[in-house]
């Protein structure tokens, strides 16, 4: 029985290509627009990726041992797919979410053991969130200050800050787009959250071609809050990267590695990723909606007839149930 496995730590990764043939048509498209699939990822989601190789990374290291709790704060995908890899490895997980993430993602992580606290509910963040007017980014150095650094046998991830993120993309997203295409990708689309994907992904492929275009997706202005709009509807896992500090922007972002930012707001995203389950059959999350968008954007421009581009699409719709993305009335 050579072909079973043994554990979901080796169903991570080497996920399809498809190209969007309908779609194309559709469009009459003259690039080729392939997206790579994360959603067949054991937990349906990037990153998966991560979660297994921050995990193996940090046991190599000695910093993760056996009775310990794998601790992480995230917007959801990580949080689920190391409630998963913590539950097959037999360590405990507790993850600090943000107050508006979807019910379906606190109920996965549950049902894989994981403990959930919404950061609003830890005393002393939610008075940092309340004083800086709900800094995310604050609230986290406060969280690692003052209550993780004291506690005993835990392992703090920290995905934004954790190199093993980026270079598991270098070392098999990267890799996985170029053996597919046999090298012929023109253009590389990926969001940026951490910037893990774009970032190790990026710099692969332009070690193999150093001519391939990596753009990079921002979320447009009117998806972002402001004094005018402060809950807006986000694109969930997807951050702004230019014009905000540089302390804002996590260390796992490699600002050198991208050509071109595309701004895409959260409606366009959702139309996108209406349009490819009717057109393609694939149900996809509103970042990769967003991906698509932007792809489809580039493959309208005359210099890129002909060319091919790879857009990397984070995870599946059926984690979106409970939002706007799949109700067609919703148009922003
Ligand atoms: C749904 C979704 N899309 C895109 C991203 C961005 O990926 P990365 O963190 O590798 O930049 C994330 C990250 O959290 C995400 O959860």
């Amino acid at each position: 029985m050579a072909n079973v496995k043994k554990s979901i730590t080796e169903l991570v990764g080497k996920t399809p290509l498809l190209e969007l043939v309908n779609y194309e048509k559709k469009h009459n498209l003259e690039a080729k627009v392939l997206v790579k699939l994360e959603y067949f990822n054991p937990n349906q989601s990037v990153k998966d990726r991560i979660a297994l190789a921050m995990i193996e990374d940090a046991e190599k290291k000695g910093l993760l041992k056996p009775g310990y709790t794998v601790v992480e704060t995230t917007s959801g995908n990580t949080g689920i797919g190391l409630a998963a890899i913590a539950a097959t490895k037999g360590y405990k997980f507790r993850v600090y979410v943000q107050d508006n993430v979807s019910q379906e993602r606190f109920q996965v992580i549950q049902a894989f053991g994981g403990e959930t606290i919404k950061l609003s509910e830890e005393p002393v963040i939610g008075r940092v969130l309340e004083e800086t007017n709900g800094d995310f980014v604050a609230a986290i150095d406060v969280l690692r200050r003052e209550v993780l650094a004291k506690e005993e046998n835990i392992y703090f991830v920290d995905q934004t800050a954790n190199p093993a993120n980026p270079a598991i993309h270098e070392s098999t997203t990267g890799p996985e787009i170029w053996e597919d295409t046999d090298g012929e990708v023109d253009i590389l689309v990926a969001n940026v959250g951490t910037g893990g994907t774009v970032s190790g992904t990026g710099k692969f492929l332009k070690s193999k071609k150093p001519e391939l275009q990596v753009v990079a997706i921002q979320p447009g202005e009117n998806s972002l809050p402001s004094d005018t709009n402060p809950e807006p509807e986000e694109i969930t896992g997807v951050h702004p990267f230019e014009g905000v500090p540089a302390e804002r922007v996590p260390s796992t972002m490699d600002l050198n590695i991208y050509d071109k930012k595309v701004e895409v707001e959260t409606i366009e995203a959702y139309h996108a990723a209406r349009e490819v389950a009717k057109t393609d059959g694939i149900l996809i999350g509103t970042s990769s909606g967003a991906a698509i968008h932007a792809a489809t954007e580039l493959a309208k421009l005359p210099e890129n007839k002909g060319k091919t581009i790879v857009a990397i699409l984070p995870d599946t719709g059926l984690r979106y149930l409970s939002t706007n993305l799949f109700r067609e009335e919703f148009q922003g």
